[in-house]
């Protein structure tokens, strides 16, 4: 009973030392989440505004402008030094560069200037996520 007990303990012990060494480190860069987490956001109003139809082409402007410069933060984030990586990175800002400068002024113009935007996003997760 005793040494079931003791065993218990180790475990639990363990898994909070673990999970605390997990926190520590997460904690201690916080940035390419932050960054993916920007991203998501600003990403996530386009999509929103499509499905409610309310294009309004200032607002779609400024969240492409912020995914723009978010998304040169990704390389020097990260600090991934593949290539497969920094070139998904490289794709993605081109991608957004060209939407900024297509200043959709339509729910159908968005759509497709983020068309390639969210295929980038999705290729990179399924390697590096
Ligand atoms: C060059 C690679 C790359 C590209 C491009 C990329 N991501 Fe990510 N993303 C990652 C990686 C790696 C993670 C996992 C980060 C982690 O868990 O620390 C991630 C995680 C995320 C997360 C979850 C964040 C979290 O808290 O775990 C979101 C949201 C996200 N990405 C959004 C996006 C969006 C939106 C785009 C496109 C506009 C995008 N990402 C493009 C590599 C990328």
């Amino acid at each position: 009973m005793r040494v079931a007990l003791m065993i218990l303990l180790g475990l639990v012990i363990g898994v909070i030392g673990t999970a605390n060494v997990m926190n520590a480190l997460a904690a201690r860069n916080p940035m390419p989440k932050a960054v993916m987490e920007t991203m998501g956001y600003h990403l996530g109003e386009l999509k929103n505004a499509i499905k409610a139809k309310q294009c309004d082409p200032v607002k779609v402007q400024h969240h492409l402008a912020r995914l723009q410069s978010t998304a040169g933060d990704i390389t020097p984030v990260f600090g991934i030094d593949e290539k497969a990586f920094t070139d998904d990175a490289t794709q993605l800002q081109d991608h957004l560069q060209q939407a900024v400068q297509a200043a959709p002024a339509t729910c159908e113009a968005l759509a497709a200037a983020i068309k390639p935007v969210g295929e980038t996003c999705k290729s990179c997760h399924q390697q590096y996520r």
